[in-house]
């Protein structure tokens, strides 16, 4: 399986500044939880948005990054997007692939997951990056529209959408 996972604002949006648009702890319990012990597959961006630029513990960390030189410690470093689908691919026959972003990577990686666990927050961010709005795209269908619970003061709904041509 492959799974992308984010959380995203009222309008798709999913950052800004290379950061994250909210602080949501029951969001980050789930993304924790669901992801832990499994594959994570990211763009350089978002590897360096993390605390200390580390990758993260207890998953097995596959990061993709245009410049040769660029090879992080303690992940699966990868050049080239056809290698990093294949090999997103070939972990994925055997086990739960996670994609975690960023936006560059969600948009080029859309066609090859299963599904997407998508967490709407009821809120507009002013997002500077954006990822495919799902509910105009044919090709994913929502299977999951979630309940609105509320996460450091602003509503979020945990929604799963299944995609229908998947490559
Ligand atoms: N809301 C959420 O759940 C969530 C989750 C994760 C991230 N985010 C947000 O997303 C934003 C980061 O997104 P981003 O798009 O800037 O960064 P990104 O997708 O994490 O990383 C982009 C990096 O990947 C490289 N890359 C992309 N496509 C490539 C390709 N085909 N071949 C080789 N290298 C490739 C780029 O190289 P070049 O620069 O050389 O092109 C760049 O170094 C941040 O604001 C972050 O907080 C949000």
């Amino acid at each position: 399986m492959i799974i992308s996972i984010l959380n995203c604002d009222i309008n798709f949006g999913i950052g800004k500044r290379n950061g994250l648009l909210f602080n949501l702890p029951l969001d980050m319990k789930f993304f924790r939880e669901t992801t832990s012990g499994h594959t994570v597959a990211m763009g350089e961006n978002t590897l360096l948005s993390f605390p200390g630029s580390k990758p993260l513990k207890n998953r097995t960390n596959i990061v993709l990054s245009k410049d040769l030189d660029h090879n992080y410690e303690g992940v699966i470093n990868v050049h080239d997007f056809n290698e990093f689908i294949n090999i997103i691919k070939e972990h994925g026959k055997k086990e739960t692939v996670f994609i975690i972003g960023g936006a560059s990577i969600y948009a080029q990686t859309l066609p090859y997951v299963d599904e997407v666990y998508l967490t709407k927050v009821n809120a507009d961010g002013g997002a500077e990056v954006f990822f495919p709005n799902l509910d105009k795209n044919e090709n994913f269908v929502c299977v999951d529209e979630g309940t609105p619970m509320m996460d450091n003061g602003i509503e979020i709904r945990f929604t799963r959408y299944k995609n229908l041509k998947k490559m």
